[in-house]
């Protein structure tokens, strides 16, 4: 097993850039198997839900090929299975996508449910909904979601989400690329990925209007072509940077990175007395002063992000005064809590809200990730406190954050990546 030992207290200085967007590429990815050619993709983060990610597609006669660490080449030409295993579907939330994106190119699949962080319930009702809407038969079984378009292909249809979802916005836009005829998706979640899977797909040949308000229109097209598309920047790496920098002070420029995207996390931190500059495709961050309070709320895209909670909830822990926390897409998300108390933090959580009295200093502490956001909150936390720090479990971290250790490192941070015996993990604090 692998943990981070981070010895804290040292500003961060320097430059670092952000990789490409986990959460548009977890849905792109899946989005080549709807293209009758070649994509080449470039931005891919160098994550293991990528990997996981295209494992699957492989495993299904996908060929991918790297051209360079960020850029893939896959052909769907030859897919032959429709039908995705278990054992590899289980290990992230995005297998979602395979069943869209099968079921608009073969009016068939067969995928369990997925995986990924528990972040308490993550139903995926939607998503069934749309594609049965469209006119598939689902049924779900020995532990896996059977879907069946008749005659092979879905047909267009008007959707109503019950609940503004991410996953099942982008399920349905893939589901619905080939379709006959138009599906309209009411509701629909406006996230920075949600546009960028409908660039993607446009520019390959389908029709797709209104990705980033609550309508989206999509035409169903016969094939799609391959071609050349660069995944957006990724907002809550960048996010987390930012984070990062608020906790432990300094002074760092934080490149590629869409600023707009930002906006909802820049006025956060702005308010908590972080000094924020623009500067083309790049935010100057710096904290030299104090940190104040802030109440904060996770919502929907253009709202706080829930995948920032637990980073800025970091932050608040060094902040001066009471701050609340109100998570508003998931009912599980503070199961950090605990680790953060070994920190010296002070922090209540009843049901959807956490009470943070922020305590200046925050002391180093054996943690564990217990999920990916959690994980970074960790970092953020250790970079701050005074001590060593070490966190285990960071396989979740892994999952969603390119090279952490080199670009913080550079950034004059000490953390190292340090392998232990697995007898230590068993005796962890995890
Ligand atoms: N929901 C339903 N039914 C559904 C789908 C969702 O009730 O069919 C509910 C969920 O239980 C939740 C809310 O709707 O309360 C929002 O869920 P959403 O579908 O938007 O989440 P998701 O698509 O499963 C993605 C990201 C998450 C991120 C959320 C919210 C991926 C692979 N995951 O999940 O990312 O928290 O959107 O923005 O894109 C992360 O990156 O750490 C992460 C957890």
């Amino acid at each position: 097993m692998t943990k981070y030992v981070i010895r804290g207290g040292k500003p961060l200085h320097g430059e670092v850039t952000i990789s490409g967007a986990k959460n548009a590429a977890v849905a792109i990815l899946p989005a080549a198997l709807l293209v009758d050619g070649v994509c080449r993709i470039e931005n891919v983060p160098n994550i293991s839900d990528v990997t996981m990610i295209l494992e699957i597609m492989k495993d299904l006669g996908a060929q991918v090929r790297f051209i360079n660490r960020t850029t893939v080449e896959i052909d769907s030409s030859h897919v032959y299975k429709q039908n995705v295993p278990y054992e590899l579907a289980r290990q992230i939330r995005a297998s979602y996508y395979l069943i869209g994106a099968l079921l608009g190119r073969f009016g068939r699949a067969e995928v369990p449910p997925p995986g990924g962080c528990d972040l308490g319930v993550r139903p995926i009702d939607q998503h069934l909904k749309g594609f049965s809407a469209m006119g598939a038969e689902i049924q779900v079984e020995n532990g896996f979601i059977y879907a069946v378009a008749p005659g092979d292909r879905l047909r267009g249809a008007p959707v109503y989400l019950d609940v503004v979802s991410v996953g099942a916005t982008m399920n349905i836009m893939l589901a619905a690329a080939l379709a006959d005829g138009l599906t309209v998706i009411e509701n629909a979640a406006k996230e920075p990925h949600i546009v960028d899977l409908a660039n993607f797909l446009n520019s390959m040949g389908a029709d797709i209007m209104g990705a980033g308000t609550d309508v989206i229109k999509v035409r169903g097209v016969k094939t799609l072509h391959g071609g050349s598309y660069s995944i957006i920047p990724d907002q809550i790496e960048a996010g987390t940077y930012m984070t990062a920098v608020a906790a432990a002070g300094g002074e760092v420029r934080i490149n590629n990175i869409i600023p707009k995207h930002m906006d909802c996390i820049t006025a956060k931190l702005v308010e908590m007395g972080v000094d924020i500059q623009e500067d083309g495709d790049a935010l100057i961050v710096r904290r030299f002063g104090k940190l104040h309070r802030a109440n904060v709320k996770t919502l929907p895209y253009p709202g706080f992000p829930t995948d920032m909670q637990p980073q800025v909830a970091a932050v608040l822990c060094l902040a001066e005064g009471t701050s609340i926390l109100t998570e508003g897409i998931w009912d599980n998300r503070y199961r950090y809590a605990d680790e953060f108390r070994r920190m010296g933090a002070k922090i209540q959580v009843d049901g959807k809200v956490a009470v943070i009295e922020g305590v200046g200093q925050l002391t180093g502490s054996p943690v564990c990730a217990c999920d990916l956001r959690a994980g970074a909150a960790m970092i953020v936390a250790g970079l701050a406190a005074s001590g060593i720090t070490e966190i285990d479990q960071i396989h979740y971290v892994e999952r969603g954050y390119e090279d952490i250790v080199e670009k913080l490192s550079r950034l004059g941070a000490d953390i190292q990546a340090k392998i232990t015996p697995d007898e230590d993990w068993r005796t962890s604090a995890c």
